[in-house]
C-alpha cells in the first residue's frame, strides 16, 4: 500500500478510536436522548451510502400491508422508505413512529411531507411505556435506539406486549454510534424480555438482528 494511504487510514483510525472513547465516556456521564441538533450525524449522504435504509429494511422483512412500529425514528432516516414499503392499495399497511424528542418528531413530519403515502402516524412518547394495545404490530424496529433507553428491559417488555405473538422485533446497531452495544449484549437484553434471535446479518461494525418470542403460546 502507498505510504500516504497508510498515513490517511492510520489517522482516520485514530480519530475513530478517540471519538468512540470520548463519546462513550460523555454518554455515560450524560445519558440523555440525542439532541435534534445533531440530526445531521443521522441523516446524511455518507450514512445513506454505507448504511442505506433500503438494505437495512430488506433484512427486517418489512412488507406491504404490515402494521409496523418504528421506535425512535430520530430525523426519519428510515421513515419514508418504511412507509412506502408497508403501503398497500387496500389501505391496511401503516407505519407508527414514536420518539421521546418532540423536535425529532417535527423533523420526521417535515421529512415525510409530500414524500410518503399518508399511512404514517407520528407520536411523541417514551419507549418504556408504549401507548399501543397488546398485539398491535407485525413488526417493530429500532435502529441505534436501544442503547439510549435507560430501562432497556422495560422497553423490550413493552415491545413484547405490543408485537403480535408471531410478529418480529428487529434491532440494528452500528459502531460510530456512541451507545453501540455488542451483538451479544443486545441478544442478552432481548432474551431477558422473552425474545429469541432467529436471523442475524452484518458484522462487528453494523448488524441487524431479528427476534421472535421465545415461546409462542398455543391456545
Ligand atoms: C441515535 S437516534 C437514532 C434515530 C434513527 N433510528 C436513526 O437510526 O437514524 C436515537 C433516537 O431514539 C430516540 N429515543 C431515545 N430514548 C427514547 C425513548 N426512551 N423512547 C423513545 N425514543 C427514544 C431519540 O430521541 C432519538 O431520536
Amino acid at each position: 500500500m502507498h505510504p500516504a494511504l497508510i498515513v490517511i487510514f492510520t489517522t482516520l483510525g485514530m480519530f475513530l478510536f478517540i471519538w468512540l472513547v470520548l463519546s462513550r465516556i460523555i454518554r455515560k456521564i450524560h445519558p440523555t436522548p440525542i439532541s435534534h441538533r445533531l440530526a445531521i450525524f443521522l441523516d446524511n449522504p455518507v450514512r445513506r451510502h454505507v448504511f442505506s435504509p433500503a438494505k437495512v429494511l430488506d433484512k427486517m422483512g418489512i412488507a406491504a400491508g404490515m402494521s409496523v412500529l418504528e421506535l425512535g425514528p430520530g430525523p426519519g432516516f428510515f421513515t419514508v422508505e418504511s412507509a412506502q414499503r408497508v403501503y398497500s392499495s387496500e389501505g391496511v399497511g401503516k407505519l407508527y413512529c414514536l420518539d421521546i424528542e418532540p423536535a425529532m418528531i417535527s423533523r420526521v413530519k417535515k421529512k415525510i411531507f409530500n414524500k410518503s403515502p399518508e399511512n404514517v402516524e407520528l407520536m411523541v412518547g417514551n419507549g418504556e411505556c408504549l401507548p399501543y394495545k397488546n398485539g398491535s404490530f407485525d413488526l417493530a424496529y429500532m435502529v441505534t435506539v436501544l442503547g439510549e433507553i435507560p430501562d432497556k428491559t422495560r422497553a423490550l417488555q413493552e415491545l413484547y406486549r405490543v408485537i403480535r405473538p408471531d410478529g418480529v422485533l428487529s434491532i440494528s446497531e452500528y459502531l460510530p454510534d456512541p451507545d453501540y452495544p455488542l451483538r451479544r449484549t443486545t441478544i442478552a437484553w432481548a432474551r431477558r424480555a422473552g425474545f429469541e434471535p432467529f436471523e442475524e446479518f452484518g458484522n462487528f461494525f453494523a448488524y441487524v438482528i431479528n427476534f421472535r418470542r421465545s415461546h409462542i403460546e398455543i391456545r
